[in-house]
C-alpha cells in the first residue's frame, strides 16, 4: 500500500481549478494548499501550535539552509524534522538546487554536481541528485524533490535547454538513489517561460512516473502575465491525478491565477517576510503599518481574519510595535498573513466546489486593486 494517494474531489467545470486531498504519513493535506516557509526548520517567530490554529497543514523547509547548519546527521539523529521541530504534520523539503543558484557561491556546475561555498562560513561544500536525495532522506520530510537546476529566467535558449536536460538527468538519478519508501519524490518542471522547452522537460519527467510534479523556474523575475500564460501550457502536461505544486509563489492574486490554472500546492516566503517588515495582507488589500496614517487608527488591521493580530490590537498599537521594535510586531503581522493565506485558500476551495471560483477571482483582484 503506497503511502500517499491524491483523492481528487471536484473539478470546476470551467476551468483547470480543483480541490483535492493528499493523503501523506503524516496527515492529510486539502488542496489547493499553501505552505509557509520555514527554511531551518521554523517558521520564524511562530509556534507549531499557532500555524495549526490558522489552518496550516503542510510547511516547508529546505535542504540548503539545514544540511549546512546544524547538519542532516544532527536532525536524523534526533529523531528526524517532525520531531526536531515539533511539527507533527506533513513537511515537505526543498533538493536545495534553487538556493544555490541564489544563495551560494557557486564554484563548479557540471553534469555530475554542484560545488559551491556556503553562505555561512565559505566552507566548500558538494550536492549531487544522490547526496540531496540522501540528505532529504535524513531530514525525513514526507515530500522531498529532486535536485534541479533553476536558471534566469531570459538564459539564452540553449542554455535553457541545457538546464532542462540536466534537470531531467539529475531527477532519474534522484530517483534510482531513493532508499524509503515513506517519502513522496516529486520532479521539478523547468523551462522557463518558453512553452516547447517546458515540453521537454514534462516528457523527460513524466516517463519517470514520480508521485507529485512540480513546476519550477518562475516568480524569478519574469512578469506576472508570463508566469500565467506559462501555467496555461504548463499544467496541462502533467498528469490529471497527481499534485501540481508551483514552487516559490505568490501574492494572493498570483495564488487564484495559478488555481484557476490547475495548481494545488504553493509555498512563498512573502506571508512572513513582508510580515516581519510590518507589511500585512488583508481582505481589502494591502496595509504597510509602518504609515504614519495608522498612528491614531484604532480599527483592528483586518476583522475577517481569524488570528489575534488581525482582530485584537487596533494599527496605532500594531504601529507603535513596529516603530519601537517590538519583536511582537513581526510576530503578530506574520502571523495574520499566514492567517489571511491559508483563509484565502480555505474560501477558495470552497468557491471551486460550488463552481464559483472565477466569480471569487473578480471580487478579490477587485478588492486589492
Ligand atoms: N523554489 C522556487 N523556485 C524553485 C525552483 O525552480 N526549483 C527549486 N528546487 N526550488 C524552487
Amino acid at each position: 500500500m503506497s503511502h500517499f494517494q491524491f483523492e481528487l474531489i471536484h473539478t470546476d467545470s470551467r476551468t483547470g481549478a480543483r480541490v483535492g486531498r493528499w493523503h501523506t504519513p503524516h496527515g492529510i493535506v486539502d488542496t489547493p494548499a499553501f505552505m509557509p516557509v520555514g527554511t531551518l526548520a521554523s517558521v520564524k517567530g511562530l509556534l507549531p501550535e499557532q500555524l495549526k490554529q490558522v489552518g496550516t497543514q503542510q510547511v516547508l523547509a529546505n535542504t540548503y539552509h539545514l544540511a549546512l547548519r546544524p547538519g542532516a546527521e544532527i536532525v536524523e539523529e534526533m529523531g528526524g524534522l517532525h520531531e526536531f521541530m515539533n511539527w507533527d504534520g506533513p513537511i515537505l523539503t526543498d533538493s536545495g538546487g534553487f538556493q544555490v543558484f541564489s544563495l551560494a557561491q557557486l564554484t563548479k556546475m557540471d553534469d555530475e554536481q554542484v560545488v559551491f561555498r556556503s553562505h555561512i562560513d565559505g566552507s566548500l561544500f558538494e550536492l549531487s541528485p544522490e547526496k540531496a536525495v540522501k540528505i532529504q532522506e535524513q531530514l525525513g520530510a514526507d515530500c522531498i524533490m529532486c535536485l534541479d537546476e533553476c536558471p534566469p529566467h531570459d538564459v539564452p535558449l540553449e542554455k535553457m535547454q541545457d538546464a532542462v536536460d540536466r534537470t531531467t538527468n539529475w531527477a532519474a538519478r534522484c530517483r534510482d538513489a531513493q532508499k524509503r519508501d515513506d517519502q513522496a519524490l516529486f520532479g521539478i518542471v523547468q523551462g522557463g517561460t518558453d512553452q516547447k522547452m517546458r515540453e521537454r522537460s514534462a516528457e523527460g519527467l513524466l516517463p519517470l512516473e514520480f508521485p507529485g510534479y512540480a513546476i519550477g523556474g518562475l516568480s524569478v523575475g519574469e512578469k506576472p502575465e508570463d508566469m500565467y500564460s506559462t501555467l496555461d501550457f504548463t499544467t496541462p502536461m502533467l498528469p490529471v491525478e497527481k499534485p501540481r505544486y508551483l514552487m516559490g509563489v505568490g501574492r494572493p492574486s498570483d495564488l487564484i491565477e495559478a488555481i484557476i490554472r490547475g495548481v494545488d500546492l504553493f509555498d512563498c516566503v512573502m506571508p512572513t517576510r513582508n510580515g516581519r517588515n510590518g507589511m500585512a495582507f488583508t481582505s481589502q488589500g494591502r496595509v504597510n503599518l509602518r504609515n504614519q496614517k495608522h498612528a491614531r487608527d484604532p480599527n483592528p488591521l483586518d476583522p475577517e481574519c481569524d488570528s489575534p493580530g488581525s482582530r485584537d490590537y487596533s494599527r496605532a498599537y500594531l504601529r507603535h510595535l513596529f516603530m519601537s521594535r517590538e519583536m511582537l510586531g513581526p510576530i503578530l503581522i506574520s502571523l495574520h498573513n499566514i492567517a489571511f493565506y491559508q483563509k484565502l485558500l480555505r474560501d477558495l476551495r470552497q468557491a471551486i466546489l460550488n463552481d464559483q471560483v472565477e466569480e471569487f477571482r473578480a471580487v478579490h483582484l477587485a478588492r486589492w486593486n
